[in-house]
């Protein structure tokens, strides 16, 4: 498995750039970073905006002119390594992912051109405004009794679990047509697979992950399989027809994997987005109200929360040839750490980048979703589930308030941010 398409382990290590300033102590995963990652990023983006990052070989970059240079330009910087575990894998969880059937290949993020455009044309049919729209009335309806559930259950109540995981779950599950009565086996077999590729998991965390990973991915390839015969109103059949349609333009396999990719992308990184949005707006109450009295205000402050408290911080390109970046020479094979989190706190676009303002006029310039090619296929229905959960909470519990007191803790993890537990009150 070392080397899948899903998973590849890279052992060479570009050196620093002649004249990059290298930084020692730098590391997402530190617990200063963890902790509050835009103290840190500030100080390099306002000293030394691209540096090499000694501890894990990656060069940095804190811009957000450089970050959306990078992605703009596809063919030189590449994003074949995106979905590359960034720390070794251990060799138990290797060999369980070395099944003989284990074997998604790469067919989004981390696909390069000309295949990724062919795909995407399929794809982002299933993200269409037809496909969203449908899916609306679930997510209010799924929400509406998820919050009912809490107020039942009286306060306090632990956000992420109860609310803030299952909602966008069950969401992409819909999406793709998996039966309901699946839902808690799939979430199951789901959780904690951003700990896996991004994270540092434990030996026996990532052995588990992998368990998980493996059943999840024969789910997935004998789902498809019972939807090639019996079709349904959902996106899997919409690409398996696809697939019929012209089998050599979409092939059986690139069916499964964006089946089995599509949960990957869509889950754990909302529950993260929903309770990074509760804690900017529940922690600056004057902004709770604002909304509550007028949710017309709810889709900028969401831009907001992307900006100013991303689910994703970072994410990853390799360098395809010799290049240049600011001004040094990056050697090809190059990892480059584009910092989301640095870039869209840059004051050069932002006024008082420090500050959460929901009024915020180019709140909606953020670069949470990337920029380019690979711009995130699933920005309106995170938005969309962003919006009903609030619009929910709003309307049915406007006294919502954070437990005082009570300690946030993040996973360390290269690239995604979100509250482990978020515990709230009435
Ligand atoms: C707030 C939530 C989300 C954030 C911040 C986010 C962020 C991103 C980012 C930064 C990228 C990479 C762009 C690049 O490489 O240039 C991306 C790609 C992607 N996202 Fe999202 N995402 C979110 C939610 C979702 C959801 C809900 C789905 C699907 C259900 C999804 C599906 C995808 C897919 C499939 C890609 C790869 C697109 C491609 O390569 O063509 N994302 N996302």
């Amino acid at each position: 498995m070392a080397n899948s398409a899903y998973h590849k382990i890279r052992t060479v290590r570009a050196p620093a750039p002649r004249g990059c300033p290298v930084d020692h102590a730098f590391s997402p995963f530190a617990p200063e970073y963890v902790a509050n990652p835009y103290a840190v990023l500030a100080k390099h983006r306002d000293g030394s905006p691209i540096f090499y990052c000694e501890q894990l070989g990656y060069l940095v970059i804190t811009r957000m002119k450089d970050v959306a240079a990078v992605f703009t330009n596809p063919d030189v910087f590449s994003s074949e390594n995106v979905q590359d575990p960034v720390l070794p894998i251990c060799d138990a969880a290797a060999e369980v992912l070395s099944a003989a059937d284990y074997d998604p290949i790469a067919v989004m993020s981390n696909r390069p051109r000309p295949d990724h455009t062919r795909i995407r044309k399929y794809t982002q049919a299933g993200f269409s405004g037809r496909r969203i729209r449908a899916l609306t009335p679930y997510v209010r309806e799924r929400c509406e009794t998820l919050v009912e559930g809490m107020l039942e259950s009286g306060a306090p109540v632990e956000f992420v679990a109860n609310i803030g995981h299952p909602l966008p779950g069950e969401t992409i599950f819909r999406l793709l047509g998996f039966p309901r009565d699946d839902d808690a086996q799939i979430q199951e077999w789901t959780t904690n697979r951003l700990a896996f590729t991004w994270g540092n998991a434990t030996e026996d965390e990532q052995v588990e992950i992998a368990r998980k990973m493996l059943a999840y991915w024969r789910y997935c390839v004998s789902f498809v399989q019972h939807r090639h015969q019996v079709p349904a109103d959902d996106f899997t059949s919409e690409l398996l027809a696809a697939h019929d349609a012209d089998p050599a333009d979409l092939s059986y396999k690139e069916v499964e994997s964006v089946v089995y990719g599509l949960s990957f992308a869509g889950h754990e990184i909302v529950s993260n987005f929903l309770g990074n949005a509760l804690i900017c707006l529940l922690s600056r109450r004057e902004n709770w109200e604002a909304i509550c009295t007028d949710p017309t205000l709810i889709p900028n402050a969401l831009e907001e929360v992307l900006r100013f408290n991303s689910p994703q911080t970072s994410w990853r390109r390799v360098a395809a040839r010799d290049t240049q970046i600011g001004g040094f020479k990056v050697p090809a094979g190059t990892q480059i750490f584009l910092s989301l989190g640095a870039a869209n706190h840059d004051g050069d676009l932002y006024e008082n980048p420090e500050t959460f303002d929901i009024r915020r006029k180019n709140a909606r310039t953020h670069i949470s979703f990337g920029r380019g090619i690979h711009f995130c296929l699933g920005n309106r229905l995170a938005l969309l589930e962003a919006r009903i959960t609030l619009e929910t909470l709003v309307e049915r519990v406007p006294s919502l308030r954070l437990v005082e007191g009570q300690a946030l803790d993040y996973f360390p993890n290269f690239t995604f941010r979100g509250p482990k537990e978020l515990w709230l009150q009435w």
